[in-house]
C-alpha cells in the first residue's frame, strides 16, 4: 500500500511512524521537509502546492491511502476533490469539516444535539456582542467564527478585556474575515480533556483519553499555545465517563450531522471541559490533535494502516481497535519567543543520544536538514514522547529525553501530566 501524510507537524510524524510500523504499508509520501517525516517517506516534489495538483499527482502516483493531518485542507476541501478523482481518503468533507471551521455551525449543531455545551450568543456586529458580554457576564470566552490558526479563541477576564477583544476582532478584523461574526460564550471552570473517535457512518471507536496543555508556562499561564505536551490515560476519564461522553456527546453529534445530509467520516475530536455539571463541549476538531497523537500512535496495538482504510471505506465496523495499557507522555521543546516570534535555522544536538532511550520517540514537529544538521523550522520543534507501565516512569523516561536534546532557546514546560500525578 502506498499512503500519503498530507502535513508536516509533530502530528504527522507520528502519524507516518505508526503507518511504518503497519505490515500493508510500503511506501510513505509526505508533503513537508520536516526531518523527522523525510526519514519514513518521500517528498511529494512540489505537487503539495495546490489540492488540485496534488490530487492529479496522487492520481498518477495510484497512492492506495490519503491520511489528512490539519484542518486547513479538510476545510478546503481535499477530500471532495480527491473523492471525486475516486481517489480513497481519510477525513471528513468540507461540509461536514464546518464543525471544526465555523463555530457558529458547531454551536448551533450541537444546541440541535442536545449536547452540553457553554451558553452563547451569535454575534453579527460589535454592539450585539458588547451586548452579549454584559449578558454573559465577566469572565466570558469570545471566539472568531472562522478558522484563526488556533488564534481564534480569548478567555475576558473582565468587560472592559471583552470589549477591547470584540473591537480586535470585529472592528479591526485582527484575524481577517473570521472574526467577522462572533460566539460570545459563557466561560466554564474545571479539567479539560480532548476524546478523540474514530467515525466512518453510525460507527464511533473511541481512543484513549489525553489531556494537552495549552499555555506556554506551567501552572496553565501565559498566552495558549498550539499545545505544550500531552499523557494519556487521564485518571479523570473513568469508564463510566467515557461511555457518558460517547453516549451524549459523540453518538448524538455524529447522528445530528448525518441528519442534516453531512455524515461525518473521519477523526472527530471533542475538547471537552468536566464541569461539576458534567463534560461540555468547548470545540469539535475534525482532525488528530497535536500534540494528542504522538501519545495516542503509542498506544495502538492495531495496524494504524488498517484502521485508518477502514474509516475511510466505511468498514469500521468491521475493524477490531486494539489498545496497550501503557501510560504515554509526550514533552513539547518549543522555539525562546513562541507562539509570539521566534528565531528558526538554529543547531538541534543530542536527537541521537535521546532516541536511544528505550521506549522513547522522538517526533519532529517544526525541524528541516541542512547538510548533516537538524535545525530549527517553527515555534514547537520537537515533541519526545515516552510510554511506560504508569504516568509516573513515562513522564521521568520522557523528560531525561528531552534533557539530552539541546538547541539555542530550547522551552519546555517542566509540569506537563503534573495533574495525573497528584490524582496518583
Ligand atoms: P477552543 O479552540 O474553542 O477549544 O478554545 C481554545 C481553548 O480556550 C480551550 O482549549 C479552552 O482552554 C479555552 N476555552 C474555550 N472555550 C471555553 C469556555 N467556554 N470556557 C472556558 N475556557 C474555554
Ligand atoms: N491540541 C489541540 C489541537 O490539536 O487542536
Amino acid at each position: 500500500m502506498q499512503v500519503l501524510v498530507v502535513g508536516g507537524g509533530g502530528r504527522e510524524h507520528a502519524l507516518a511512524w505508526g503507518l511504518s510500523k503497519s505490515p500493508e504499508v510500503k511506501q510513505i509520501w509526505t508533503t513537508s521537509d520536516n526531518a523527522g517525516i523525510n526519514r519514513l517517506a518521500r517528498y511529494v516534489g512540489g505537487a503539495e502546492k495546490s489540492i488540485e495538483s496534488l490530487a492529479r499527482w496522487a492520481q498518477e502516483q495510484r497512492i492506495d491511502l490519503t491520511v489528512v493531518g490539519p484542518e486547513a485542507p479538510l476545510s478546503e476541501g481535499i477530500v471532495d476533490a480527491f473523492r471525486s478523482r475516486g481517489l480513497t481518503i481519510m477525513g471528513p468533507t468540507q461540509q461536514a469539516a464546518e464543525l471544526e471551521s465555523s463555530k457558529v455551525f458547531a454551536k448551533e449543531t450541537m444546541v440541535r444535539a442536545g449536547i452540553p455545551t457553554a451558553r452563547f450568543v451569535v454575534c453579527d456586529t460589535s454592539t450585539q456582542a458588547k451586548q452579549a458580554v454584559r449578558q454573559l457576564g465577566a469572565p466570558v470566552v469570545i471566539k472568531a467564527d472562522g478558522l484563526a490558526a488556533g488564534k481564534g479563541v480569548s478567555i475576558c477576564h473582565t468587560v472592559t478585556e471583552a470589549d477591547a477583544c470584540i473591537v480586535a476582532m470585529m472592528e479591526e478584523r485582527l484575524h481577517g474575515e473570521a472574526g467577522s461574526r462572533v460566539v460570545v460564550e459563557e466561560y466554564l471552570t474545571g479539567e479539560e480533556v480532548s476524546v478523540l473517535a474514530f467515525v466512518a457512518g453510525e460507527e464511533v471507536i473511541l481512543m484513549p483519553p489525553c489531556q494537552d496543555h495549552k499555555t506556554v508556562w506551567e501552572d496553565d499561564r501565559g498566552p495558549n499555545t498550539g499545545g505544550m505536551g500531552a499523557y494519556t490515560p487521564v485518571p479523570a476519564v473513568h469508564e463510566a465517563l467515557l461511555e457518558d461522553i460517547r453516549q451524549r456527546i459523540l453518538l448524538p453529534i455524529v447522528r445530528t450531522m448525518a441528519n442534516m445530509g453531512r455524515p461525518y467520516s473521519g477523526v472527530l475530536y471533542a475538547g471537552l471541559m468536566l464541569t461539576d455539571r458534567g463534560p461540555h463541549v468547548l470545540e469539535f476538531n475534525c482532525r488528530f490533535g497535536d500534540p494528542e497523537t504522538q501519545v495516542i500512535i503509542p498506544r495502538l496495538e492495531s495496524s494504524l494502516a488498517e484502521v485508518l482504510w477502514a474509516v475511510a471505506t466505511d468498514r469500521l465496523s468491521e475493524t477490531k481497535v486494539r489498545w496497550n495499557g501503557h501510560a504515554a507522555v509526550c514533552v513539547v521543546l518549543a522555539s525562546k519567543g513562541y507562539p509570539g516570534s521566534y528565531r528558526v535555522g538554529l543547531p538541534i544536538s543530542g536527537l541521537e543520544k535521546a532516541a536511544a532511550y528505550p521506549c522513547v520517540q522522538i517526533f519532529h514537529a517544526g525541524t528541516r536538514r541542512e547538510g548533516d544538521t537538524v535545525v530549527t523550522a517553527g515555534g514547537r520543534v520537537l515533541g519526545v514522547t515516552a510510554w511506560a507501565d504508569d504516568i509516573k516512569q513515562a513522564v521521568d523516561t520522557a523528560y531525561a529525553a528531552a534533557n539530552a536534546i539541546e538547541f539555542p532557546g530550547k522551552h519546555c514546560r517542566r509540569d506537563i501530566a503534573r495533574k495525573a500525578l497528584i490524582r496518583q
